[in-house]
């Protein structure tokens, strides 16, 4: 099985790094634009081949797509961070601009793959991708939902003070500090509800700060995060190549779900060999479809930005 990771920086490089030592693929191909950037990171990581002890085969290249030929997967991190004076519209043009190249490269040499976006604005990114690829909506996954939720459940056991792997969250909208949505609602801890262990005031405090997740973590490191968003990618990436049928929030093109259309935004799906396998129909409150109606505004005018 082999994997390509277009953009070698923190995100896309962690990403290779956990779907090695994990072995989720047999190979791995990391490309990105600076000379001799994605060559450095493939060598370093294979340099722990003999000690986290894997067989999975990790490559760079600088720019050269016939290297990422025949790939399953293929993950887009390749784009810019918003810079000083910059506006959300020239971010999105710029970040437009290298998705949609990239995504046509691979497909010139990968034209079964299954295409995750990870790349920010990543809703709006999932969206282009979609539309100019022309490919089926079941292989265009925009990764957001799996990250947001990790942190959902990270502070919901720091809440509960118990093992986070017993509690069960879901967010699901945009992949926005505004327009997430964190179900406290359904979130559970060893199959009970949260609620029965956390008051109101408590869980709003979870949802907060979930929802200014990647917010805080930019403010301590002055960068944005690379370990969860890699470790999330490799965990969805996963998903698909070992057709593990994970229910996972994916951004996907929405025909009706969720009472929208021609959106790509953060739903619950089962992702497997085929990528979406199936949307789940969640059974929303008045408040969290609101919620949801209310996001997918924002997202809708992020997209529009695309256009302009
Ligand atoms: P980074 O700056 O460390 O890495 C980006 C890499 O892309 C750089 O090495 C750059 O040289 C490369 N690149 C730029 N244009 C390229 C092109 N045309 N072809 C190939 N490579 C190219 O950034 P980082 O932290 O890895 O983030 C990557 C993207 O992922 C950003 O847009 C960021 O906002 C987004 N992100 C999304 C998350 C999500 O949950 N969806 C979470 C974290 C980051």
């Amino acid at each position: 099985m082999k994997v390509t990771i277009v953009g070698a920086g923190n995100v896309g490089a962690t990403c290779a790094d956990v779907i090695s030592y994990r072995e989720i693929a047999s190979e791995v191909v990391l490309v990105d634009i600076k000379e001799g950037f994605a060559e450095g990171k493939a060598m370093d990581i294979m340099q722990c081949a003999t000690t986290t002890v894997f067989n999975t085969q990790v490559t760079g290249t600088t720019g050269d797509y016939s290297k990422t030929a025949g790939s399953d997967v293929v993950v887009i991190t390749s784009g810019i961070p918003r810079k000083p004076g910059m506006t959300r519209e020239e971010l999105i043009g710029i970040n437009a601009g290298i998705v949609k190249s990239v995504a046509e490269n691979i497909l010139v040499h990968s034209p079964e793959a299954i295409i995750v976006v990870v790349s920010n604005p990543m809703d709006t990114m999932t969206y282009l991708t979609l539309k100019a690829t022309g490919l089926p909506k079941n292989r265009v996954i925009g990764m957001g939902g799996a990250l947001d939720s990790s942190r959902f459940k990270y502070f919901l056991s720091k809440a509960l003070d118990k093992p986070s792997n017993d509690v069960q969250g879901m967010v699901i909208g945009g992949h926005g500090d505004t327009t997430m949505i964190p179900l406290t609602r359904l979130a559970s801890y060893n199959g009970a509800p949260v609620s029965n262990y956390l008051s109101q005031e408590e869980l709003d405090k979870v949802a907060a700060s979930t929802m200014v997740g990647g917010a805080t973590l930019t403010g301590l490191l002055g960068t944005s995060a690379w370990y969860a968003p890699g470790a999330s990618v490799a965990y969805l990436v996963d998903s698909i190549l070992n057709n593990q049928k994970r229910m996972i929030a994916c951004s996907v093109f929405l025909e009706g779900e969720y009472g929208q259309e021609d959106i790509c935004m953060g739903v619950p799906c089962i992702i497997g060999r085929n990528g979406v396998e199936e949307i789940i129909d969640v059974k929303l409150n008045d408040t969290e479809k609101a919620a949801f109606a209310k996001s997918a505004e924002a997202v809708r005018a992020m997209n529009a930005d695309l256009k302009s």
